[in-house]
């Protein structure tokens, strides 16, 4: 059995802190472009089908020509099946506008028929899409996460969101 004098405890090679860099701002401080997404993801949480989770999830990803693209929550009763809306956003765009960069993405959250008061994050494999298509087109996106209390924005990238993010295996 291994005791507590088993244990020996040697100082890293390296220690290191991730740091998520964001700024909040009120609705009314953002540039009318920002404002614009943010209504366009605000609208897709009307186009959500989500009987299920009953939170209402919308994206808007603005690309390098100026066009908006918008994805819901699409749920199923098989629930690995649905798919949230930031990916759904992400895929449309990359099969309607494959050339195209994402340079924006704004997302907006209903529950009970409200806006959440806090912006909502995405979740793990949406943030895994993103940083893809960020490299696809090596265009960091500014991402806007919307709450009622207050936007934040994040200027610096997907990686950001996802330190220590797995890349490529090539
Ligand atoms: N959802 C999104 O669409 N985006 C997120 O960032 C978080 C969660 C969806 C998935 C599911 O349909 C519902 O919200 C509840 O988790």
């Amino acid at each position: 059995m291994l005791g507590v004098s088993s244990f020996r405890i040697f100082a890293p090679m390296k220690e290191l802190i991730h740091i998520c860099h964001y700024k909040l701002y009120a609705y009314d401080e953002l540039s009318e472009q920002d404002r614009q997404l943010i209504d366009e993801a605000q609208c897709a949480t009307g186009r959500s089908y989500a009987p299920y989770s009953d939170f209402q999830v919308g994206a808007a990803v603005l690309l390098d020509d100026g066009t908006v693209v918008t994805g819901s929550n699409q749920e199923n009763v098989a629930y690995p099946s649905g798919l949230c809306a930031e990916r759904t956003a992400l895929f449309s765009a990359g099969s309607a506008y494959p050339e195209k960069a994402v340079v924006a993405l704004a997302i907006a959250a209903c529950m009970e028929g409200k806006f959440t008061r806090n912006p909502i994050t995405p979740c793990g494999a949406c943030r895994q899409v993103m940083l893809e298509t960020e490299l696809r087109h090596h265009t960091p996106m500014r991402i806007l996460l919307y709450g009622t209390e207050g936007v934040c924005v994040i200027e610096g990238g997907v990686g950001e969101l996802l330190p220590l993010s797995f890349d490529s295996f090539r």
